[in-house]
């Protein structure tokens, strides 16, 4: 596996592989891995003849109080996790290689942008959307895989794709867990040993409720209360920062559980901002 800093470099052995009629397949990150990523790369190289994988902590999509400086990193352990799973190239860029300091370009899908994440981090995914728009245009692969974990910014990216014609083929993982039900993610080495130990509650508060929605409740209100006061119950040192129901497609909040439904929440547990999602899908 060779580990590149420059866009040139990406550009030109992308360009190569292309040339060759090899298929490639991206995995874009921040880095500090968990068997999240792993799962996103082994799913990936299942599918292509090279991999690349990307780690960039993309200053673009944290807002002026977020854990820009604080968020984890081992670029060692990192660089061999990604050669175990297979990538053909680790591409981990500094800041001034992917933006000039005049940088003034966009993309952004402010319809699926306002709610559930967009609405306590406005610029998020105008930062996601701007910087995996250059990763692809750098990497111009065949396909792209992203977590479910993150259903709003896999949705958003879907939508980018479809509405600018991007030959990019976008592949959704599901969340991987732990044991105990808590999805992986690099924030929660932000937890103490106690919030440890109550954040999969989040998890079985949203198995909970989709229950209720299969035992036939659909009206989205009790619903999300239900969630508010299981969290309550459980977690009570937690601070829901949203619970939402919302169109799986579109993003958009829904008050009544028709064909399918995904029920999102953030909570802020600590210095953590934990989120998670569930499908509830009625036949
Ligand atoms: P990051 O948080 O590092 O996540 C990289 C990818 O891993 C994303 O597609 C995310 O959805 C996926 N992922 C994270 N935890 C997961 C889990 N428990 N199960 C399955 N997939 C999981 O998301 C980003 O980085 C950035 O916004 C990025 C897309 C790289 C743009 O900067």
């Amino acid at each position: 596996m060779k580990r590149i800093k420059y866009t040139e470099d990406l550009q030109r052995q992308c360009a190569e592989w292309r040339a060759k009629g090899l298929k490639v397949g991206l995995v874009p990150t921040m880095g500090y891995f968990h068997d999240g990523h792993l799962a996103l790369m082994d799913h990936a190289r299942s599918m292509c003849d090279k991999l690349v994988v990307t780690l960039f902590v993309n200053p673009t999509q944290f807002g002026p109080n977020e854990d820009l400086d604080a968020y984890p990193h081992d670029l060692e352990r990192d660089s061999q996790l990604a050669w175990d799973h297979g990538a053909d190239l680790l591409f981990a860029p500094a800041p001034e290689a992917m933006y000039a300091p005049d940088h003034a370009t966009w993309v952004e899908v402010p319809e699926l942008a306002q709610n559930l994440c967009g609405e306590s981090r406005p610029t998020h995914f105008r930062g996601v959307c701007t910087v995996v728009m250059k990763l692809f245009m750098l990497t111009l692969p065949h396909v792209a895989v992203f977590g479910q974990k993150d259903w709003q910014q896999l949705a958003i990216l879907k939508r980018m794709v479809r509405d600018l014609n991007i030959p990019v083929d976008i592949q959704g993982h599901p969340i991987v867990r732990e044991k105990d039900g808590l999805a992986l993610s690099s924030r929660n080495a932000y937890l103490t040993p106690e919030e440890r130990e109550h954040a999969p509650f989040i998890r079985k508060a949203l198995l909970e409720a989709r229950k209720l929605a299969q035992q036939g409740e659909t009206d989205a209100l009790v619903i999300k209360d239900f969630i508010r006061q299981r969290l309550g119950q459980t977690m009570p040192m937690a601070e829901p920062d949203y619970i939402e129901m919302v169109d799986p497609n579109s993003i958009q909040p829904i008050m009544a559980v028709a064909d399918s439904a995904l029920i999102a929440v953030a909570v802020r547990l600590g210095k953590a901002r934990l989120i998670d999602n569930i499908l509830i899908k009625v036949d």
